[in-house]
């Protein structure tokens, strides 16, 4: 089976294409990251304008890179959410005009099952049942994953999520959005011991987070300094950094421990940070767990994530139907705990 994916949920129109085991055919990125710089974040009308100019050039580019044609792909896999609801409707309304015309069956996806699933991407696969962190600018959670459909929830984070904590700390500190890269490139020029920011471990045995009083505390300690110098400013970045590593981390590796689970899987845009790698790499390495991650390129948006998440679906639930719509909460985490 030949699946094409689009990923249009915030500021990245994205489009993989796919073959069934996980053969990744075409992975064409447009980030918007460069136009929403100058606004310090994600401007979401500006986000969805932009998706309309590069959807059509984004995916040709992908089939060219694949060498196929429309007439060669079986199933078309979309993000139905959560995210941007303008955003999104770019997306899902490309994919069910093509499948109005050239009959072809559409999935729409959960973008939060499209990053657990992207270790698949990875040559270390992971087997079911895993324990998954999938740490991203709009979500941490931690997951049991029992089947590629099948994901229960341990935790959610009650205010900000991990990348989201990055890109106000960052802004805080003048750094351009968005903040993880420039926060994680700050880091190795500074002591990540010379600030001992807040850890938020909440109720004992909680696998959910908490990042807001994290982020006061940065705010606190900046307005303190009277004459901020880049050794302090990358003392803060790599103190801050370690806070947010350590309980992402630590919850991981519990909630493993507490679902007698082998392996860790570690997502999301908040997976491309190295620290957080190699820390949770150490952990598990000691706890004597499996850890697997996807590859970096597709760690952040991407369309082949999608691909993955839309061929299990596809094949275990059938297509999606025409009246599908978008939604900006995951049920696969609100319909958990509402
Ligand atoms: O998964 P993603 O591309 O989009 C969402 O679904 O939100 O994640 C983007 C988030 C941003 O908050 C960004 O700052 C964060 O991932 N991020 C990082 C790093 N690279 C991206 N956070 C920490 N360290 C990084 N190296
Ligand atoms: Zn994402």
């Amino acid at each position: 089976m030949i699946i094409l994916g689009i990923e249009s949920s915030c500021d990245e129109t994205a489009c993989g294409i796919m073959a069934d085991d996980q053969k990744i055919l075409a992975h064409v990125v447009d980030s918007q990251i460069d136009i929403h710089r100058a606004y310090g974040g994600v401007v979401p009308e500006i986000a969805s304008r932009r998706h309309i100019e590069t959807i059509f050039p984004v995916v040709n580019t992908a089939l060219d890179q694949s060498g196929l044609t429309l007439d060669d792909i079986d199933v078309m896999s979309v993000t139905a959410g959560p995210g941007l609801i303008g955003c999104l409707l770019i997306g899902l309304n490309f994919v069910k005009a093509i499948s109005l015309v050239r009959g072809i069956p559409f999935v729409g996806v959960d973008h939060m099952a499209g990053h657990l699933l992207s270790v698949f991407l990875s040559d270390t696969k992971p087997q079911f049942p895993f324990v998954a962190i999938v740490a991203s600018g709009g979500h941490s959670s931690i997951f049991y994953a029992k089947s590629y459909t099948d994901f229960e929830l341990l935790g959610r984070t009650r205010d900000d999520a991990a990348g989201e904590a990055f890109d106000k700390v960052a802004k805080l500190l003048g750094l351009p959005y968005p903040g993880g890269p420039e926060i994680s490139k700050e880091s190795l020029n500074g002591d990540p011991g010379s600030i001992k920011f807040p850890r938020s471990w909440l109720d004992k045995g909680s696998f959910d987070f908490s990042f807001s009083g994290l982020k006061t505390s940065v705010a606190n300690t900046i307005h303190k300094i009277d004459q901020m110098t880049a050794g302090k400013r990358a003392d803060i970045c790599a103190s801050f950094q370690e806070a947010v590593v350590d309980v992402l981390s630590a919850k991981a590796v519990q909630a493993a421990k507490f679902k007698d689970c082998q392996q860790v899987v570690l997502a999301g845009g908040v997976a491309a940070n190295p620290r957080l790698r190699d820390l949770l790499g150490k952990r598990c390495r000691s706890a004597g767990l499996d850890l697997a991650m996807p590859p970096l390129e597709y760690c952040t948006d991407n369309g082949a994530m999608i691909c993955v998440a839309g061929y299990h679906q596809f094949n275990q639930k059938g297509e999606s139907p025409l009246d599908l719509d978008v939604y900006s909460r995951s049920p696969m985490i609100y319909r958990a705990i509402d």
